[in-house]
């Protein structure tokens, strides 16, 4: 892997001595200089319009960052991915989730095929059709899974919920803590009930254990030999080897492939909670929006590009003024999932140190992500947004029109969304520190004309493309995810007693309380 290093670039030391004075820079002066920043520092995609305006950043600073991105192996890694080239390194894998909404690129053929049988099966189930051991219909569905084969499915059925079948139900179970599966089971009833188990390699701890709960339970409730072979269980995977091994028929196993990442796994079949909730056709919608981002990351030029800039935008708080983290905030429940899905699909890309090709890195390289929906985030973590010491940009997204909700709250709720980005970068002076505003806080707003299929998409395909982007210049593999193994092993460690591994001290009293 060709050696590539940003912090020796003249972009990056231009970058870090326009830092100096972007420090005490205001952005508000920004729009006393220019009264066109507003249309300059904005774009419209589709039903998506994307506000940078409100950034400690200035046509000089801007033209350092495109720089930046122009003169890294971003172009090439991008035009690369899109080929199907081998770019996930150590994982020997290509990164292909782009391909599951391409209707007329080079794996077109293999992925309709799938994607098909899932839109089938899925309206089997939602016309009745689909009927479990007694003959009932399905009216419940429970989504097993983890990490990307739940919290996409998650995230994008409670922001879909207006498009949902009236007559189904959905649950998702991910933790291995047996609490939520044990009341969630209280209330179900297995005739009617469709488990859904999810997981790219099908050996998940958490996802395997759950599921053998759900099978235990369905076997004593109904007395049936293989709970696994009836029409209540389906897998989802990219290793069916496993799933036919643990009995389900291969007619009961939907497939996709190693080259779609679990954190970008939703556009895949793991997405069949989210097709039995909006049906096939919206789901269509859903892989169209994201197509529509990816045609625009791949023509638009970098002064222009949503995900390029978006990028460029996080790459200038994290290495050059000093942010640790970033926090989004979506102004609809509805999205309530969204920070906890980007979390994972941004800290699990970019959380890493070592580069591709293979030094340490000297810089710093993907943020901590947090956040929950406004306006509960302002009776919560806003006031150390407004006057603590940290500098924190914040990703404000809120829906302009929303026919689930009421045009009263509505007003409110857009209103607080849009007072908060500018009390933040205005601020309020006072001689009393206690009720002093600084201001100067950052921010990009983002405005869906409505929550749809298409326009999520939109937005789920511009942060996966935003957090690529970030990761080609941090010359990073944002595709692997070697940092969570060591943990599981150890848990393997302790549960399998054979496998005794000399423990430290403090680990050896914790696990003697813990009675293990
Ligand atoms: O936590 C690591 C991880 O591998 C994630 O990347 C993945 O989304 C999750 O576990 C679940 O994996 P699987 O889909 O194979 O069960």
């Amino acid at each position: 892997m060709q050696e590539y290093d940003p912090t020796t670039t003249e972009h990056w030391q231009l970058l870090t001595r326009l830092a100096r004075r972007a420090r005490t820079d205001r952005i508000l002066g920004y729009f006393d200089q220019d009264p066109e920043r507003c249309g300059r520092y904005s774009l419209t995609l589709g039903g998506l319009f994307v506000d940078f305006s409100k950034h400690r950043i200035d046509d000089e600073i801007l033209r350092a960052l495109v720089g930046l991105a122009e003169s890294s192996p971003l172009g090439s890694r991008r035009d690369a991915m899109f080929r199907g080239e081998m770019i996930n390194v150590t994982e020997e894998r290509a990164v292909l989730h782009s391909a599951l909404r391409d209707p007329d690129g080079a794996f077109a053929g293999t992925v309709k095929k799938e994607l098909k049988r899932m839109g089938a099966f899925c309206d089997q189930v939602r016309s009745g059709e689909w009927r479990g051991y007694s003959d009932q219909r399905i009216t419940d569905v429970v989504n097993i899974g983890i990490g990307g084969s739940d919290l996409g499915p998650k995230m994008a059925c409670v922001a879909l919920e207006e498009f949902a079948q009236a007559d189904l139900s959905f649950h998702f179970v991910s933790n291995v803590d047996g609490a939520p599966m044990r009341s969630l089971l209280a209330r179900l009833d297995p005739a009617s009930t469709l488990f859904v188990v999810c997981s790219k390699s099908f050996t998940t701890q958490e996802t395997m254990l759950n599921a053998a709960t759900a099978i235990q339970w369905f076997q004593e409730k109904t007395g049936l030999a293989s709970p696994m072979a009836s029409p209540h269980f389906i897998a989802v995977t990219s290793s069916p080897e496993n799933a036919a091994q643990r009995g389900i028929p291969n007619d009961q196993i939907l497939e996709f492939w190693d080259w779609v990442g679990g954190r970008y796994s939703l556009w895949s079949t793991i997405g069949v909670t989210i097709c039995l909730m909006i049906g096939p056709d919206r789901f269509n919608e859903f892989l169209a929006g994201a197509r529509q981002m990816d045609e625009h990351f791949l023509a638009a030029p970098p002064s222009e590009n949503l995900p390029i800039l978006l990028a460029l935008v996080g790459i200038w708080y994290s290495n050059f003024l000093d942010a640790e983290t970033a926090a989004v905030v979506p102004y609809c429940e509805r999205l309530s999932f969204l920070p906890a899905y980007l979390q994972q699909l941004d800290m699990e890309s970019n959380g890493k140190a070592a580069a591709l090709d293979g030094r340490r890195v000297s810089y710093h390289t993907g943020p901590i992500i947090w956040g929950q929906t406004g306006t509960n985030g302002q009776h919560a973590f806003f006031q150390l947004l407004h006057q603590g010491t940290r500098l924190v940009p914040v990703d404000f997204i809120g829906v302009i029109q929303d026919s689930m909700s009421s045009e009263a709250h509505h007003r409110v709720l857009l209103a607080n969304m849009i007072a908060q980005s500018a009390a933040l970068m205005s601020g309020e002076d006072s001689d009393n520190q206690h009720k002093h505003y600084p201001g100067n806080h950052p921010s990009t707003t983002i405005l869906l004309n409505e929550l749809s299929p298409h326009t999520l998409g939109l937005l789920l395909s511009l942060y996966e493309h935003k957090v690529f982007c970030q990761g080609a210049i941090w010359h990073i593999n944002s595709f692997d995810q070697w940092g969570v193994e060591l943990g599981k092993r150890l848990t393997g460690q302790i549960l399998d007693e054979n496998q005794g591994r000399a423990f430290d001290p403090s680990t050896r009293a914790l696990l003697t309380k813990a009675g293990l």
